[in-house]
C-alpha cells in the first residue's frame, strides 16, 4: 500500500509545475479518504413554490449566412475541411445574462450561448456538414466564480480534434473559435449514428464552474433513419419541441439575491438543493393523453439520478447515450450519471385529462463523491406532467427494431491499457497522476482497436467516465460479460464506474487525428485533475 502511495507521490510533484498554485497548497494537507475535511454546510436556498412556472424548451439556433461571419473562416485549420465543406453556418455567442429561474427569486446573473440557459438547441442532418463560430464575449473583468474563457465541446460527437474543445485550446473574450462538424459517421456507416448530444464549455479547470453558470445546450442530429419529421423514418414522436422535447437536469444552490452559490472549495463535488430542468426550478408541462419522446441529459455537476414517474407507469427506453438501441427496451427507471443521455417514450394516453403524475429521482445522493445506495423515502419530484386533451390524433408508433449495434471485431484489438481512477492528497488522479495537457498519456494507432480497462480504486466515490470521440462498447463489468439484451450492451461515451468496479471497453479509432481526453464528468473531478490526454496517430 504504502509503495503504491509513494508511487503516486513522486508522480503528482513530477507534474507539480503543471498544477494551479491552490492545487499545488491544497495536496500539502495531509489526509487521506476517511480523514478528509469537507467544506462547512452551505446556506439553503430561499424557499421556492414548486410546479408554477412552464417548462421551457430552448430556442432552435438559425443558421447565418456564411459572408456574416468576419474574418472568414479558415479552411487550413481544419482537418478534411474540403471533403466536409460547410453547408450550413451557425453563430453562437457566449454571453452574461439575467435569467428568471423562478418567479419567487430575483433575476439570476448566468452565462449562456446566446445569453440562455439551455443555450440554443442546434439541428443537425447527417451528410450536412457545418461551421459553428462560437464567440466569446463574457466579460473579462469578472469577479466571482468562473472564468471567463472557453472552450466549447460537441459532446460525444465525431469531431476532428481542433474542432473538439480540448481544455487548453481555449479563447478568451473577444475572440472566437470556430468548431468545424463534419456530420460524418465513424466509419461512414449508419450504424455509428448518434442522436442526442449536447455542447458545453471544457475549459481546463473551470469545465465545473462554467457549466453551472449555464454554459450548456442541446445539439441533435437526424438522419434517414432518426428523421424528427411525423410519419417519416422510424416515426418516433416529432416534432422537436412539440411531442419530441429535450429536458436538461442541472442542481444548483441560490442565495437570497436569486444569485448562484458554488463551493469552490468542495473537491469532492458540488451538489445543489435546487432542481432545475431546462433552466426553471421544478416547472410543469402540459402534455396531450399520447406518446412523447423526451431526451433526458444530467448535467451535473456532480449528481447522479434515477428517474421515474410517479404512477409508478413504466417508460420506453429507446437510447443510451444518444444512440438508437437496436430494439426498444420497457423499464421501470432510468438512471443517469453527469454527462449521460437517455432517450425514452412516455406515453400518457392511459391518463385522463386533469391527471397530474410527476417525473421523479428516488436516488439519494448526500455528497458529491456520488450516490448511497439507498433509495430516497420522499421522492425528489423534478418536473409535473399536467395531462389535458387531445389536440392532434398520435401516429406516432414505437418501432420495433431501430438501429443495428456495429459488430465487435476482436481480431483487429493491438493494444490492452490500463486506467486506474484514483484519489491522492486532494487531487482526483488517472495512474498516479494529475492532468497535464502537454503529457500523452496514450498513442493509438488510427484504423486499429484497443481495449482499456478502467478501474475504479476508490471504495467511497463513484465516476461517471467520459471518452471523446469513438463510442465504446462495453466487453465486461466486474469481471462479467454484458447480458447481450441488457441496455449496457449499447454504444456508449459514459461509463459509470461505481465504488470498488471495473469495466473493459472496445473501440476503433478512425476518420481524424490528433489529441483528445479522457475523463470523470462529474466536473469537480475532472478539474482537480482527473483527466488523461491521448492522441490518434496515423
Ligand atoms: Cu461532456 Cu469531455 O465532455
Ligand atoms: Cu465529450
Ligand atoms: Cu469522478
Amino acid at each position: 500500500m504504502s509503495n503504491r502511495r509513494d508511487i503516486m507521490k513522486v508522480s503528482l510533484l513530477a507534474g507539480g509545475a503543471a498544477m494551479l498554485s491552490a492545487k499545488s497548497a491544497l495536496a500539502q494537507i495531509p489526509c487521506n479518504e476517511f480523514d478528509r475535511q469537507t467544506s462547512p454546510p452551505l446556506p439553503s436556498s430561499p424557499a421556492t413554490t414548486p410546479f408554477v412556472s412552464p417548462l421551457i424548451v430552448p430556442k432552435v439556433a438559425i443558421p447565418v449566412n456564411p459572408f456574416s461571419l468576419q474574418p472568414p473562416p479558415n479552411p487550413a485549420m481544419h482537418q478534411q475541411y474540403k471533403r466536409f465543406l460547410p453547408l450550413l453556418y451557425y453563430s453562437i455567442t457566449e454571453q452574461e445574462a439575467q435569467v428568471q429561474v423562478h418567479p419567487q427569486l430575483p433575476p439570476t446573473t448566468i452565462w449562456g450561448f446566446n445569453g440562455t440557459h439551455p443555450g440554443p438547441t442546434i439541428l443537425a442532418e447527417y451528410g450536412i456538414p457545418m461551421l459553428v463560430r462560437f464567440k466569446n464575449a463574457l466579460p473579462a473583468n469578472h469577479v466571482g466564480f468562473g472564468l471567463p474563457s472557453t472552450s466549447t465541446h460537441l459532446h460525444n460527437f465525431h469531431t476532428a480534434s481542433e474542432s473538439d474543445g480540448f481544455p487548453a485550446d481555449f479563447y478568451d473574450p473577444g475572440t472566437y473559435r470556430d468548431n468545424h462538424y463534419a456530420m460524418y459517421p465513424a466509419g461512414g456507416t449508419s450504424a455509428e449514428v448518434l442522436n442526442t448530444l449536447w455542447y458545453h464549455d471544457h475549459r481546463q479547470d473551470f469545465t465545473s464552474q462554467n457549466v453551472y453558470k449555464g454554459l450548456a445546450g442541446f445539439f441533435l442530429a437526424f438522419d434517414s433513419v432518426d428523421i424528427g419529421i411525423p410519419g417519416l423514418g422510424l416515426n418516433l414522436p416529432a416534432p422537436y419541441g412539440v411531442y419530441d422535447i429535450p429536458l436538461m437536469f442541472v442542481d444548483m444552490r441560490f442565495d437570497q439575491y436569486g444569485q448562484q452559490i458554488f463551493d469552490t472549495f468542495d473537491f469532492d463535488g458540488v451538489l445543489g438543493d435546487k432542481r432545475l430542468v431546462n433552466g426553471q426550478i421544478q416547472p410543469y408541462l402540459n402534455v396531450e393523453p399520447r406518446k412523447y419522446r423526451f431526451r433526458m441529459l444530467n448535467i451535473g455537476p456532480s449528481r447522479f439520478y434515477q428517474y421515474n414517474l410517479s404512477n409508478g407507469q413504466p417508460m420506453i427506453q429507446i437510447s443510451n447515450d444518444g444512440n438508437l438501441l437496436p430494439s426498444p427496451i420497457t423499464v421501470n427507471s432510468v438512471t443517469l450519471g453527469v454527462a449521460e443521455r437517455t432517450d425514452v417514450i412516455i406515453d400518457f394516453s392511459s391518463s385522463k385529462p386533469g391527471d397530474v403524475l410527476y417525473l421523479q429521482n428516488v436516488m439519494e445522493q448526500l455528497n458529491g463523491r456520488g450516490p448511497t445506495t439507498r433509495q430516497l423515502v420522499v421522492p425528489e419530484q423534478l418536473l409535473q406532467f399536467r395531462v389535458g386533451s387531445l389536440k392532434h390524433r398520435d401516429i406516432s408508433t414505437v418501432p420495433s427494431a431501430m438501429r443495428p449495434l456495429p459488430p465487435i471485431d476482436l481480431t483487429k484489438v493491438v493494444q490492452h491499457r490500463t486506467w486506474k481512477f484514483d484519489y491522492f492528497q486532494g487531487s482526483w488522479i488517472v495512474n498516479g497522476q494529475v492532468f497535464d495537457a502537454t503529457r500523452v498519456d496514450a498513442q493509438v494507432k488510427q484504423g486499429t482497436s484497443e481495449i482499456w480497462t478502467i478501474r475504479n480504486e476508490g471504495t467511497l466515490w463513484s465516476h461517471p467516465i467520459h471518452i471523446h470521440f469513438e463510442e465504446f462498447r462495453l466487453l465486461e463489468r466486474n469481471g462479467r460479460p454484458i447480458d447481450p439484451n441488457s441496455v449496457e450492451n449499447s454504444r456508449k461515451d459514459v461509463i459509470r464506474i461505481m465504488p470498488g468496479e471495473e469495466v473493459k471497453v472496445f473501440f476503433t479509432f478512425r476518420d481524424f487525428l490528433g489529441r483528445y481526453p479522457m475523463h470523470c464528468h462529474n466536473v469537480v473531478h475532472e478539474d482537480h485533475s482527473m483527466m488523461v490526454r491521448w492522441d490518434i496517430v496515423p
